[in-house]
């Protein structure tokens, strides 16, 4: 039983209990995360959506923090999804500004953090002032060797897998590889996420189940995990949580 439900214990003693509770050796290597709900949470406060989404940026670094603390290797967040253009123009300007103003405010302590920035996703799409921001970003942590922080922008799992099956296709017709060598391992090589293991666990904000086209392939032995809080309340306590259940969950890969 979790002891954080018991309204009689403060913050302190929650956060050392579920602190107490994490095992060492059974924690996620690699953590992905859907941050939705923070449209609802500034509805929730009379503000705009805009205002949202600027306490969603904020809360990226607090959750880099903590999964820093807990020793997560990859941390992978959807920031924008490649059906996200569908949204008024204004407000995709705006969420092609947070990059860029998320790195200009952090850059300095994700560095010292030695974390390295990656990301998934089309940049072709994207406007240049969040490419350059992004791309610098990349660059100048290119040799931490800390948590990597990997951000989906402007990404959609069906996208990566059809360009993934027209570059195999073509590999195919020009004799560099052969039919019989498709398997799962060579066709992750042609997945933006390559060079990274699949993800352990999978966590949702907001009260939405579903995947919203985010690491399909990927997700394939995924540890799913819900929570109705909104991305800019989802907090230190309710992470270590789904770090918590993550721990007790059975992976059988299909065995038994
Ligand atoms: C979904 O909530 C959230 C997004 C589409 C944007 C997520 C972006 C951030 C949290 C900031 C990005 C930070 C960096 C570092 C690039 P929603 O707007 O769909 O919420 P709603 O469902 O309540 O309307």
């Amino acid at each position: 039983m979790l002891l954080i439900k018991l309204p009689f214990l403060n913050k302190k003693t929650a956060d050392q209990t579920i602190k107490n509770e994490l095992k060492q050796d059974n924690l996620p290597k690699h953590v992905a995360i859907i941050m939705d709900g923070n449209g609802r949470w500034a509805k929730k406060r009379g503000l705009p959506r805009f205002a949202g989404h600027k306490q969603g940026m904020d809360n990226v670094k607090n959750i880099v923090r903590v999964a820093n603390k807990n020793k997560i290797q990859i941390l992978t967040l959807y920031a924008f999804s490649t059906e996200n253009w569908k949204r008024p123009k204004s407000e995709v300007d705006y969420l092609m500004k947070l990059p860029m103003e998320f790195l200009n405010t952090y850059l300095p302590e994700l560095i010292e953090e030695n974390v390295r920035i990656q990301t998934i996703g089309d940049f072709n799409e994207l406007p240049q002032h969040t490419r350059k921001a992004v791309e610098e970003a990349v660059d100048k942590t290119s040799s931490n060797n800390g948590l990597i922080l990997n951000i989906a922008l402007n990404y959609g799992s069906r996208y990566e897998i059809i360009q993934a099956i027209k570059r195999v296709a073509t590999d195919v017709s020009s004799n560099n590889i052969a039919i019989e060598d498709i398997d799962d391992d060579l066709f992750g090589e042609y997945l933006y996420t390559k060079h990274l293991q699949d993800p352990d666990l999978l966590i949702r904000t907001s009260g939405e189940q579903r995947l919203s086209n985010f690491l399909l392939w990927q997700s394939a032995y995924t540890e799913f995990w819900f929570t109705d809080a909104f991305w800019p309340d989802f907090d230190e306590i309710l992470f270590e949580k789904a770090l918590n259940d993550y721990q007790n969950r059975k992976r059988r890969y299909g065995g038994i």
